[in-house]
């Protein structure tokens, strides 16, 4: 696509896109993590600035990719952080995206000192409290009235299992979550079975149902925007 095609249909929008994962820490040196890179949520950061939005990329770890320019990027480790992070720059925006992988548990306790090797307080396990949901969150706030005319984007990552194919997780989460549209990725070896060279979904609220092709996650972020679009206020 020419740098001139681009549509500049997000002009004047505020739009607020989450990347990377989070880091729970158990200690000052240890975390519990996991493996986004970031790059699709710095990727639809990049192309709605260049459709016009101002952005604002709240950013977990990735893979130590630069924020695209144009961008008003800030830093977080922990869910907790994102999540603050969220509801604040959330309040006003014309859109929220949660592309980051944000971590569903963190340790209950965060020791002050490195736990030692021989210390006689080894721990065999490590007791884990659950993190509030930002998502469902910011969904809650606009059935509340406390967030009005954002449009909320969740991403998932579906496998199929033994109950369900990787659809019909997807619009089981899509109605758990109450999102407005709900990026859908097939991860996983079974996923050539449910979906002939299709990547994903799009699912929207409105019962709309649309396959994302393989491509770039520029391209994937270019669908999502489209998708979104007619979503605004
Ligand atoms: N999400 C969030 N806060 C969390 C967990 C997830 O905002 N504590 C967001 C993610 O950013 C993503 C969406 O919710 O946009 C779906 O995340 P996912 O992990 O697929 O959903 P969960 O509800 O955590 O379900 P699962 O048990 O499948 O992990
Ligand atoms: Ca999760």
């Amino acid at each position: 696509e020419r740098a001139d095609a681009i549509p500049r249909d997000l002009t004047g929008r505020r739009v607020v896109i989450t990347a990377g994962g989070t880091r729970e820490p158990m200690d000052p040196v240890r975390f519990i993590g996991n493996r986004s890179s970031g790059k699709q949520g710095y990727a639809l950061a990049r192309v709605a600035a260049q459709r016009g939005a101002q952005v604002t990329l709240i950013a977990g770890n990735t893979i130590g990719i630069e924020p695209p320019a144009a961008v008003d990027v800030l830093h977080v480790t922990t869910a907790e952080q994102m999540g603050t992070a969220v509801d604040k720059h959330a309040v006003g925006a014309d859109a929220v995206i949660m592309a980051a992988a944000v971590a569903d548990f963190r340790p209950t306790t965060v020791a002050v000192a490195k736990i030692k090797k021989g210390s006689g307080n080894e721990p065999d396990s490590i007791p884990l409290t659950k993190n509030r949901d930002i998502l469902a969150g910011l969904v809650q706030a606009r059935r509340d009235g406390q967030l009005t005319g954002t449009v909320i984007v969740g991403f998932a990552a579906e496998t199929g299992d033994e109950h369900a194919d990787v659809l019909t997780h997807a619009r089981a989460k899509l109605q758990r979550k109450g999102c407005d549209l709900l990026v859908v990725n097939a991860v996983g070896e079974g996923r050539a079975f449910e979906v002939d060279n299709n990547d994903g979904w799009l699912l929207g609220a409105d019962g709309t149902e649309q396959a994302l092709d393989h491509g770039s996650k520029a391209l994937l972020a270019s669908r999502v925007l489209d998708a979104l679009g007619p979503l605004l206020r």
